[in-house]
């Protein structure tokens, strides 16, 4: 299967104008292909209560579920501006666990593993080995 880059980066760029950031301003889209051939999206979410925020990373994860899409092949996210937006630390931990083995996230220095994002990330073998 092979990834359409720009499909990915416009439906992110796009993505954007969805994302409810009115505290920030700092508007966050993301777009993947998954192993089911799906494209999955999301959009970050604001809330009054700061910390409450929905990453547009977060919605990505959900929509993958929701759509029963698979695992994350490619994933591109960018701010408003259509720049690489890096994900946070808790979006990186979401993204390991949901991504392909060979999962590739666009950066500014090229495509690299989404494993590589988050080095010791905890994973299920963690969990059953206590
Ligand atoms: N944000 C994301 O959507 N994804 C990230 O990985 C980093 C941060 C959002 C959260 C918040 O709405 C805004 O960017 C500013 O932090």
């Amino acid at each position: 299967m092979s990834t359409d880059w720009e499909l990915l980066r416009r439906t992110a760029r796009e993505m954007t104008s969805r994302s409810y950031a009115p505290y920030s301003n700092f508007h966050v889209g993301a777009a993947a292909l998954t192993s089911e051939g799906l494209i999955v999206t999301g959009a970050n979410v604001e809330n009054v209560s700061y910390g409450l925020t929905l990453c547009a990373e977060c919605g990505l994860v959900s929509d993958l579920a929701r759509q029963q899409a698979g695992k994350i092949v490619a994933l591109v996210v960018v701010s408003g501006s259509g720049d690489y937006c890096s994900p946070c630390g808790r979006c990186r931990q979401l993204l390991v666990e949901h991504a392909a083995v060979d999962g590739i996230i666009e950066t500014p220095s090229g495509p690299i593993p989404i494993r590589s994002l988050l080095p010791g990330h905890f994973d299920f073998n963690r969990l059953e080995g206590g």
